[in-house]
């Protein structure tokens, strides 16, 4: 594949996180502080969507059952068991746009 636009610049406000469907794929855009991020929406223990959780700085913490990642690198950042990281896509703003490819 390859870059994708997900929207504008001022469609994710900082601090907030947004699921967007690519190629039927669900990826969670993060801004943090004006820098944006993608993961995977899909949490690695039981499937959860991560957009309804809730943001902490870099760390998103899944509703079901508080699984924590680091939306930089898509990494485990807390969880009693280990479970997968997030696959992580790099992010591309030109202009206003925001593309992730994919
Ligand atoms: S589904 Fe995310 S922690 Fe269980």
């Amino acid at each position: 594949m390859g870059k994708i636009i997900v929207g504008k610049t001022s469609d994710f406000a900082p601090g907030k996180m947004q699921k967007v469907t690519i190629d039927g794929k669900d990826v969670l855009v993060v801004n943090i502080d004006g820098s944006y991020h993608a993961i995977n929406d899909t949490c690695t223990h039981a499937g959860a969507s991560l957009s309804e959780g809730s943001l902490n700085g870099s760390i998103v913490t899944c509703g079901w059952h508080g699984a924590k990642f680091d939306c930089k690198a898509g990494n485990l950042s807390e969880f009693p068991v280990k479970i997968k990281d997030l696959n992580s896509y790099k992010v591309i703003v030109e202009s206003e746009n925001i593309f992730v490819e994919v």
